[in-house]
C-alpha cells in the first residue's frame, strides 16, 4: 500500500471568514488550526460561540465527506455523554458547500461546531483514572458504530491497520538510519506473528480509528481527575478490524510514559468493559499497537519530505519512535498476559491446568532438596514487608539476615520483602519508583553444599551465572513436557560453581537426580544459603535467567506466569504461600468496630506496615518519603528509642510511687533546656493530658477561670481543651465559644487585618489581647491563663509577628493571668534556631507544655513550670498519674534527648528548613497559586489561594496537591481553617535530597493541568 498523496488546499483565514459568513450566515474571526488532510480554521463569533470551518481535501470524494457527516450525526445522536463536532447546515441546508478561495479555485467547505477541552496531549497528568475513562469511552463509541455502515466505509485508506504492513514494507526503504530501519524489522516479525494466524478471524466495523491524543479532548473532572470530554476529526474512520480501535489509543497513550504497559492495561480494560473483546483480539493488541505506532513513524516520515512546512504531520513522530525503543524491551507474550489480565482472563492460559495438574501429583514428585520441608517443625520466616522477625538492623544486613533466618527453613511464594525495596530492585512506573517486591518463588535455606535434584524429568534449558550482587548467581532452568500438562519450566537459583561445569543445556535429568548444590554467599549473589525454587509456564523474552521478584502493580501477572510452586515439593500452599490483609478489609473492620471520627488520611487510604528514618513503607514495600509525621522525631523505629524502649519494658516499668533515676535523669535534662525559673516536671502521656494540667496549675495559681486562646488554635481532645480549642469548637459537631473563654484574632500577616509589610504589627495583634483582658474584668471575673503555641499549626502554620507574644504577656501578666506556651508540635528543635519556640519568640512563659516528639511515638508528655506555679498545686490532693513518667517512658525520651545532640538534629532542621523555605519561595514566584511561604525550621506552610488579590482560599488545590504527591510517593498533608494550608513537618532527619525530592515533585504537580483551571494569574 502507497501512502498517497493529498496536499491541502489553499485557503486563507481571510477565505474562511467570508466563506462563514456568506455560506453560513455566521461572522465570526477565524484562526487556522492544525490538520494532516483538511485545512481548519476556529470561528469565534461574538459571545464566545466557536465552530470549525473544514476546508474539504481535494482527495476525498463527496462520499467520504457525506460518510464523515453521517459518522459524526450518527455518534452525536447515539449517547450525549461524549461530544463530537456536529455538521452544521449552510444556507441552502447542506452539509457541504462549494466556494472560491483567493486563486479562484473552487473548494468544498464544512462547518462543525467546537468541542471545548485540552487536548490529550497536552493534558497532565495521564492517570490510571483518565485513561479508564478513555478506554470507556472508546469502548462506546465501539457500541455506538456497530449498527452504522455507509458506501465510503471501505474505501482504501493508508491509515487502515489492514493495509499496515503492506504500507511498512512499501515504504520502508526511505527511513535512513539504520537502527531505526532494523527497529521496524524488528516490530514487523513480532506483528507479523501475532497477525497471521488469525487476522482473518478478526472482527470487523466501522472504526473511530482516529483516537490520537490530538483528537480526544479532556476536562478536570471530579478530584481533579481527568475525563473525557469528547472526540474530533474523524477523517480516518474506516470499515476495519474492531480490535484496532483500542490499539490506537494505546499507541499515542504509551507516548512518553516512563511504563507505558501499565497505561495501555487501563485502557484496554476499561474498553473491554464497554464492548467486551474476544481472546483473539486480546492477542492481537499489543502487536496492533506496534503497527500503528510503526505506521506513524513511516507515514511522518514520508509526509514531512513532501509538506516540510506542515509539523502537524510529524507531531508524534519523535515520541513514537521512542516507544518503539522502548516496546522493543517488553516481551510480546507479556503484554498479551497482561491485557488478558485486565480484561478478566487467567493471564497466562496454560497455568490454570499446571496448578490443577501439579496438585494431583502431589506428594508424588522427588525431592528437590534433602530435607522434610512438610515437617511440622519447618521454620516458615516471615520476610515480609511489616514482618515483627526483621527489625530495620536485620534487613539491610546480609550477616544478620542470615542469623536470623538459620536453617533448615523456608521462605514464602508470592510475599512482598523488605529485603527488595533497595536500590538493585527499583523500577520507574508512571508514578514514580516502584519496587520489585514480590517474592514468585519458594526459598529453601539450607547449609551451602547441599544437594539440589529435580522433582521431575527435565530438560536443561539453561545454565548460567547471573553474577551481579543480590542476583541469582549459578541459575539452572529445566525445561519439562510431561504427557497431559503444556511444556513449563522450573528454576533453581543461589547454586554454586560447580553446575556451571557439571551441566550443560540440552542434558536430560531425570526425576530425583541431581542438580547441583546450594552455593554460599560468595558466590550465590551474596545471599544467606538458599536454593529459590520456581515455576515458570513462559521464559518471555529470558533466557538463563527469569525475574524472581515482581512489582506489586503486576503481581496478579506475574504471579500466573509462576504460579505457586509448593505442590511441586509436596508442600501444601497454606504455611508455603504469603497471607495479608488488604487495606481494603482493614478499612471494612474500622467500621465495625471503630468510631467513624476517627478520620483516615488519603482518597485511598494507606496501610503502613513499617517506618524506617524519614521513610514509611505500605504493604507492598512501596516507600513513601515522610514529609509531615512529626511525632517519629528522630526518625521512624530510630534504634536507639527502641533499644532504650526494650531494655527497660524487659527489666521494670512501674509508677511514681517507687523512687526510679530515668525520671530525675529526665526532668533534669529537660529542666536543663529551659530557662529560669522553669524547672519543676510533670510527666504525663499525651499532649492533652498536659494542656489539661497545665490549665489546672494556671487555676490553682491564680484562682481565676478564665482563659485566652487564639483563633485557630487546638490544644487536645479533653473537655477542657475543647473549650480552648477553637479549631473544634468553631469547627464541625463544636458547640461554639464558652462563657470562661475569650478568642482573639490569629497574628496572620498574610490575611489577617494588619499585614506583613505593616509598622507594630506584632503590637496591634496583641491589642486584641487587651481587649479581652478588659471584657473578663468588664465580667467582674478573674483571667487564669493565655494559651497559645508559640508557633501555631493547627491555625494554618504561623510564625507571630515580632514583639506580639512578648507583648501579650505583658498583659496577661499585669492582668494576674499566666502564660502558658503549647510546645507539643513546635518544640525539640523543630523551628532551628531554638531548641523551644517560645525561644524563638524571646519570651519565657510560666507554664510549658511538651508532647508528640518526646518519646518518638512513645506515648510521653510533660508540663514543665516555675517552682512558685508548683507550690500552688500543693493543695493536700494527691498528683498520681499511673502511667506518666514511668521508666520505660523516660527511657525513650532520654534517648530522644541523647539523639537530638549526637545527630545534631536541631542544626539540621535549620539547615534543611533554611533549603525548603528558600525553594518554595521560589516557587512562590512562578505559580500564583501558592499565595504565602512561611515556616522555621523544619516545621513550614504553604497557602494556596484562588486569587491574590482576594486571597480566596484554595481547599481543592491544596487537596490535589496532597493526593498527588502521595501518588508520587511523598507523604504531605493540609492544615488551617481553611484547609488550604500544605504543611511540611517531617521528621528531623529529613535531608536537603530528601528536600529536593519534595520540591521538584511539587513543581511537577502544579504544572498539571488541574492548576489551569480556578486561578486567578493575578500577582
Ligand atoms: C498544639 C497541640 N497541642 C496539643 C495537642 C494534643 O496532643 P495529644 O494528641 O497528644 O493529646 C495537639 C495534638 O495534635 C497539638 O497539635
Amino acid at each position: 500500500m502507497k501512502i498517497d498523496r493529498f496536499p491541502r488546499p489553499t485557503f486563507s483565514v481571510d477565505d474562511a471568514r467570508r466563506a462563514t459568513y456568506s455560506v453560513f450566515g455566521i461572522k465570526g474571526l477565524a484562526a487556522e488550526l492544525a490538520g494532516e488532510r483538511d485545512r481548519n480554521f476556529l470561528i469565534t463569533c461574538e459571545g464566545d460561540q466557536k465552530y470549525v470551518l473544514k476546508v474539504c481535501n481535494p482527495a476525498d470524494s463527496d462520499e467520504v465527506i457525506d460518510f464523515q457527516n453521517q459518522l459524526l450525526t450518527h455518534l452525536s445522536s447515539s449517547s450525549n455523554q461524549w461530544q463530537w463536532p456536529q455538521p452544521q447546515h449552510d444556507n441552502n441546508g447542506g452539509l457541504m458547500s462549494h466556494v472560491q478561495n483567493c486563486e479562484d479555485e473552487e473548494v468544498r467547505v464544512r462547518l462543525l461546531t467546537f468541542v471545548d477541552g485540552i487536548f490529550l496531549a497536552d493534558y497532565r497528568p495521564h492517570s490510571p483514572h483518565l485513561m479508564r475513562h478513555f478506554g470507556r469511552f472508546l469502548g462506546s463509541v465501539t457500541t455506538s458504530l456497530s449498527d452504522f455502515t455507509h458506501s465510503a466505509m471501505d474505501r482504501e485508506l493508508f491509515w487502515d491497520m489492514k493495509n499496515g504492513v503492506g504500507l511498512i514494507q512499501e515504504h520502508i526503504h526511505e527511513i535512513n538510519d539504520r537502527e531505526r530501519k532494523d527497529l521496524i524489522h524488528h516490530f514487523l516479525g513480532i506483528i507479523n506473528n501475532a497477525l497471521l494466524p488469525i487476522q482473518n478471524d478478526l472482527r470487523t466495523g466501522v472504526i473511530y480509528n482516529d483516537a490520537n491524543d490530538h483528537n480526544i479532548l479532556v476536562e478536570c473532572g471530579v478530584n481533579g481527575n481527568g475525563e473525557i470530554v469528547g472526540a474530533i476529526d474523524v477523517g480516518d474512520s474506516v470499515h476495519s478490524w474492531l480490535a484496532a480501535e483500542p490499539a490506537v489509543a494505546c499507541a499515542y497513550a504509551m507516548l512518553n510514559k516512563p511504563d507505558p504497559l501499565a497505561t495501555a492495561r487501563e485502557i484496554v480494560g476499561a474498553y473491554h468493559e464497554n464492548f467486551p473483546l474476544t481472546e483473539e483480539e486480546i492477542s492481537v493488541l499489543f502487536a496492533l499497537s506496534c503497527l500503528r505506532s510503526c505506521m506513524t513513524v513511516i507515514i511522518a516520515t514520508h509526509q514531512k519530505s513532501l509538506e516540510p512546512e506542515n509539523d502537524y504531520l510529524s507531531v508524534s513522530e519523535e515520541s513514537a519512535w521512542q516507544l518503539l525503543g522502548k516496546l522493543k524491551e517488553t516481551s510480546p507474550e507479556f503484554a498479551h498476559f497482561s491485557f488478558r489480565h485486565t480484561c478478566g482472563l487467567e493471564p497466562s492460559p496454560s497455568t490454570p491446568h499446571l496448578v490443577k495438574w501439579m496438585n494431583h501429583q502431589k506428594n508424588q514428585f522427588s525431592k528437590v532438596v534433602d530435607a522434610d520441608l512438610s515437617d511440622d517443625e519447618m521454620v516458615v520466616v516471615d520476610l515480609s514487608i511489616g514482618s515483627l522477625d526483621l527489625t530495620n538492623s536485620v534487613w539491610e544486613n546480609m550477616e544478620a539476615l542470615t542469623r536470623l533466618i538459620g536453617t533448615p527453613a523456608l521462605g514464602r511464594y508470592n510475599e512482598p520483602r523488605m529485603i527488595y525495596t533497595s536500590d538493585q530492585f527499583q523500577t520507574i512506573n508512571n508514578n514514580g519508583h516502584e519496587w520489585r517486591t514480590i517474592h514468585l518463588g519458594l526459598d529453601v535455606f539450607l547449609p551451602a553444599g547441599s544437594q539440589v535434584t529435580t522433582p521431575l524429568e527435565g530438560v536443561v534449558q539453561s545454565v548460567q551465572n547471573n553474577d551481579g550482587h543480590l542476583d541469582y548467581g549459578p541459575t539452572v532452568i529445566l525445561k519439562h513436557s510431561p504427557a497431559d500438562v503444556s511444556t513449563f519450566y522450573t528454576l533453581y537459583g543461589h547454586l554454586s560453581n560447580k553446575v556451571l561445569k557439571s551441566l550443560k543445556n540440552g542434558d536430560t535429568i531425570k526425576a530425583g537426580k541431581k542438580i547441583g548444590e546450594i552455593g554460599n554467599e560468595n558466590e550465590n549473589g551474596g545471599w544467606p544459603p538458599h536454593l529459590h525454587f520456581q515455576v515458570i509456564t513462559d521464559c518471555l523474552n529470558y533466557y538463563g535467567d527469569f525475574p524472581g521478584v515482581a512489582r506489586s502493580s503486576e503481581r496478579e501477572i506475574w504471579t500466573s506466569i509462576s504460579p505457586d510452586p509448593s505442590a511441586l515439593l509436596n508442600l501444601n500452599s497454606e504455611g508455603a504461600v504469603a497471607k495479608e490483609i488488604l487495606p481494603e478489609e482493614i478499612t471494612t473492620s474500622r467500621q465495625s468496630n471503630l468510631s467513624a471520627m476517627l478520620s483516615v488520611s488519603y482518597r485511598k487510604p494507606l496501610k503502613i506496615v513499617r517506618g524506617w528514618k524519614q521513610y514509611l513503607y505500605d504493604h507492598t514495600g512501596r516507600k513513601y518519603l515522610d514529609g509531615v509525621n512529626n511525632v517519629p522525631h528522630i526518625g521512624h523505629s530510630h534504634p536507639r528509642v527502641v533499644d532504650a524502649i526494650q531494655k527497660q519494658a524487659a527489666v521494670l516499668n512501674t509508677n511514681t510511687r517507687y523512687l526510679h533515676e530515668n525520671i530525675i535523669q529526665l526532668a533534669g535534662r529537660i529542666a536543663d533546656t529551659m530557662p529560669d525559673p522553669l524547672s519543676i516536671c510533670f510527666f504525663v502521656n499525651s499532649g492533652s493530658e498536659a494542656n489539661d494540667l497545665a490549665l489546672r496549675l494556671a487555676q490553682a495559681y491564680t484562682s481565676g477561670k478564665n482563659v485566652i486562646t487564639i483563633e485557630g488554635g487546638y490544644h487536645g481532645h479533653l473537655i477542657s481543651l475543647i473549650d480552648v480549642s477553637p479549631y473544634k469548637f468553631d469547627g464541625p459537631g463544636g458547640e461554639g465559644l464558652a462563657d470562661h473563654v475569650e478568642m482573639v484574632t490569629m497574628p496572620d500577616g498574610y490575611r489577617g487585618k494588619y499585614k506583613y509589610n505593616e509598622p507594630d504589627l506584632g503590637e496591634r495583634y496583641a491589642d486584641k489581647v487587651k481587649e479581652a483582658v478588659d471584657k473578663i474584668k468588664n465580667k467582674g471575673e478573674k483571667l487564669s491563663a493565655f494559651i497559645s503555641e508559640s508557633m501555631i499549626s493547627s491555625g494554618g502554620i504561623f510564625i507571630p509577628p515580632e514583639n506580639y507574644l512578648s507583648t501579650v504577656y505583658e498583659t496577661v501578666r499585669g492582668a494576674g493571668g499566666v502564660c502558658i506556651a503549647d510546645e507539643v508540635v513546635v518544640g525539640f528543635g523543630r523551628v532551628g534556631s531554638h531548641f523551644w519556640g517560645f525561644e524563638a519568640q524571646s519570651v519565657v512563659p510560666d507554664i510549658v507544655t511538651l508532647g508528640k516528639p518526646m518519646g518518638n511515638g512513645h506515648p510521653i508528655a510533660a508540663v514543665v513550670t516555675t517552682p512558685k506555679i508548683a507550690a500552688s498545686f500543693n493543695t493536700g490532693m494527691e498528683y498520681f498519674n499511673t502511667y506518666g513518667g514511668n521508666p520505660v517512658s523516660c527511657a525513650a525520651a532520654l534517648a530522644v534527648l541523647d539523639v537530638m545532640q549526637e545527630e545534631k538534629l536541631q542544626e539540621n532542621a535549620a539547615k534543611v528548613g533554611k533549603f525548603l523555605l528558600d525553594q518554595l519561595t521560589a516557587l512562590q514566584k512562578e505559580h500564583p497559586v501558592i499565595g504565602d511561604v512561611r515556616g522555621s525550621g523544619l516545621f513550614i506552610g504553604m497557602e494556596l489561594v484562588k486569587s491574590r488579590d482576594s486571597l480566596e482560599p484554595a481547599p481543592e488545590h491544596a487537596n490535589y496537591l496532597v493526593e498527588r504527591m502521595k501518588e508520587r510517593g511523598i507523604l504531605i498533608s493540609t492544615d488551617g481553617t481553611r484547609n488550604n494550608v500544605l504543611k511540611i513537618r517531617p521528621p528531623m532527619v529529613f535531608t536537603q535530597s530528601n528536600g529536593e525530592s519534595l520540591v521538584n515533585t511539587l513543581k511537577e504537580i502544579l504544572h498539571e493541568s488541574f492548576f489551569m483551571t480556578g486561578i486567578n494569574n493575578s500577582s
